[in-house]
Formats: C-alpha cells, sequence, structure tokens
C-alpha cells in the first residue's frame, strides 16, 4: 500500500514538475513545500516508517529515499534551468551598446584669467614679444628698490603686500620682472610676462591675489608714439576693433612719464552703461617710458637705450570682457559661474 503511494508520489511530483512554467516558477518552491516541508507528504511518509512491518522497512526506506533523491534532483535541474534562463534575459536586457552615439558630453572651458592671458600672449606674440616668467616670491630689491621704489618711498603704501622677512615678500606687481629681464637680456627686446601678483587688498575689485601682464620694449629708438600705437593695436584686437583709447597723465616712479590708459567701453561702446559707471570708458592699465634710472640699476646704457613699459590689470580686463561685477567670482571656484564661461 505504503510501496504503491510512494510510487504514486514519484510520477505525480515529477510529471507536476515537469509542466511547470518558467512565468510561474514560483510554483516550485510550492511543491517543494508539498513534499518535503515539516508537513509534507514524503516527511508524513518518513515519520510513518515505524508502523511498518520490520521486515518490509529496508524495502519502503529504500524506495523513500529513491522517491526523494528523484523529486529532489528534478526540482534542482527545473531551478537550475530557469536561472539560467533568468540570466540570459538580464544579460540581454543590460546589452550596453558601445558604438551608440553619446548623448553629448560635458565640455568644461577655460577660466576667464586663463582666457584673457592666451589671448593677450596670442597677440602680443604676434607683435613680435617673447613671454617670459618671474618668481611669484620676490626680494624686495626686484619688486620695488630697482623699480625706483626706495624703501621707505610713499608709493610703497599702495602696494602692501605679504612680507615672508625684511627682505622676501609675494611679488605686489610684476614689474619686477623687468629688472630681472634687463640684467640677463642683451637689448635690443621685447617681453611680455604674465603672472600672479599680490597685495594686502580686498573689496569688489580687488583681490589679494590678483594677475597682471607685464610689457617691455627696449630699443635704441622707443618712443611715446610707438607706445602709443602698439596699446592701440592690442585693444583692438583684444576689444574689437571700433574701441578708442584714451592716455591720462599719471606718476609711476619706474617710468617717466607715466600714463594710465583707458579704453572705451566695450558694453556701451562709448555711451555710458553700468560698466563703466556711466563714464563711456574703462581704467585699464598704467604704462610709460622707462626712467633712466631703472635701465642704468639693471646695467643698461640709457644714453643708448629707451625704452616703454606697461602693467595690465588681467583680472579687470577679464571681468570687463565678460561683465563680470565682483572680482570674488574669479576665484570661487563656483561651478555654475564656470559653467557661463563656455
Ligand atoms: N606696476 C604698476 C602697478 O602695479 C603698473 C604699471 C605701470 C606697470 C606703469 C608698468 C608701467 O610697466 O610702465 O600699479
Amino acid at each position: 500500500m505504503l510501496l504503491e503511494e510512494l510510487v504514486n508520489l514519484k510520477n505525480e511530483t515529477l510529471n507536476e514538475i515537469e509542466k511547470v512554467e518558467y512565468e510561474s516558477k514560483k510554483d516550485l518552491q510550492e511543491i517543494r513545500v508539498k513534499v518535503f516541508g515539516k508537513n509534507g507528504i514524503l516527511t508524513a511518509m518518513s515519520k510513518g516508517m515505524k508502523d511498518v512491518e520490520p521486515q518490509d522497512r529496508p524495502k519502503v526506506g529504500a524506495l523513500i529515499n529513491e522517491v526523494r533523491n528523484s523529486i529532489e534532483q528534478s526540482l534542482v535541474e527545473k531551478e537550475n534551468e530557469f536561472k539560467a534562463k533568468e540570466l540570459n534575459e538580464k544579460l540581454e536586457n543590460e546589452k550596453i551598446d558601445i558604438t551608440e552615439p553619446s548623448k553629448g558630453s560635458l565640455k568644461g572651458a577655460f577660466h576667464p584669467i586663463s582666457d584673457v592671458i592666451d589671448r593677450m600672449i596670442d597677440i602680443c606674440v604676434k607683435m613680435g614679444f617673447s613671454v617670459v616668467e618671474g618668481p611669484e616670491i620676490e626680494s624686495d630689491y626686484y619688486n620695488f628698490e630697482a623699480m625706483n621704489i626706495p624703501k621707505n618711498h610713499p608709493s610703497r603704501d599702495m602696494q602692501d603686500t605679504f612680507f615672508i622677512n625684511d627682505n622676501i615678500l609675494l611679488r605686489s606687481q610684476t614689474s619686477a620682472v623687468q629688472a630681472r629681464e634687463m640684467e640677463i637680456q642683451k637689448p635690443p627686446f621685447k617681453i611680455i610676462c604674465p603672472g600672479k601678483t599680490y597685495r594686502n587688498d580686498s573689496d569688489s575689485t580687488h583681490s589679494p591675489i590678483f594677475h597682471q601682464l607685464e610689457g617691455l620694449v627696449i630699443d635704441e629708438n622707443v618712443s611715446m608714439a610707438d607706445l602709443k600705437s602698439m596699446l592701440m593695436t592690442l585693444m583692438k584686437r583684444l576689444f574689437g576693433e571700433d574701441t578708442t583709447i584714451r592716455f591720462r597723465p599719471s606718476f609711476f616712479p619706474f617710468t617717466e612719464p607715466s600714463i594710465e590708459v583707458d579704453v572705451s567701453c566695450p558694453t556701451c561702446h562709448g555711451k555710458g552703461c553700468n560698466l563703466c559707471k556711466g563714464t563711456g570708458m574703462l581704467e585699464l592699465l598704467g604704462a610709460g617710458i622707462v626712467n633712466p634710472k631703472v635701465l642704468e640699476m639693471s646695467g643698461i646704457d640709457s644714453k643708448k637705450y629707451r625704452g616703454f613699459a606697461f602693467g595690465f590689470g588681467l583680472d579687470r580686463t577679464a571681468m570687463i570682457l565678460n561683465s563680470i561685477g565682483n572680482i570674488k567670482y574669479l576665484y570661487k571656484n563656483d561651478i555654475r559661474f564656470l559653467e557661463q564661461m563656455k
């Protein structure tokens, strides 16, 4: 009787397992519970062994094992089949088409300061200037004294900087590079030097770290007219053909005569707007004819050679070119600001 039930259980269950479809694969678990669970059919039959006549027990026991094994094997085979199918389905769905064109990549942009430096270098190199660099940690001598700004000279007040000791400081102007170059270059020569400069200044148009571009031309017959035409060309290339420039007399210890240079506002073209505070013009740089004293201090014969020099504020130039209202934006690293520079 029990033997027959066992054979029936085996055949029915194998049949049932065979019929389970992938879509209803949960049924396998139900079959497993129904047969092998705590209250499962085979579990109950195994428990019934104690009522079997002792001489029949080995036979019944062997059949129970056989039924258990074949149902278990059939279940595992079916489960494996479904697992393989599931994996294939997953792989199929997650397939990446590496030949598909991308949806557009993130495009970076140059920082406005780097952009201005690049543009200036480009323009100046085409006019025959070569690009030099100087140290940001500078000596008092090159930053001030060689620029005809002796100790205790009142013009040092405007360039209060960060001192490392009495003689070493963070350069307050790229003009320091003028003296360094005059000591090593043989005239005639034309150099520009872009770079970082430092001062004890901080407001909406001043930052303790800022950038300048220095220019120096040393030759036998340079004049204010050369300076003017060179600057005119530079400004037009930088701000546009309709740019006009204005010279105003000024004072710098290292140039004589000295001038400050304004450009017509590139936003309103001289009519007056917010950027130029209604004046139509923007102050942009200092320049002049190199003071003979400066030439002599650096070993250049001032009877034979003359020079002109100029110094741009690059932060200001970048702000004008990009209509940036506060210098702090240039140093905040705010991605929302930088994104607008594309
Ligand atoms: N170094 C000056 C400053 O930082 C700017 C300057 C003025 C540079 C006149 C020059 C120059 O080369 O000739 O204020």
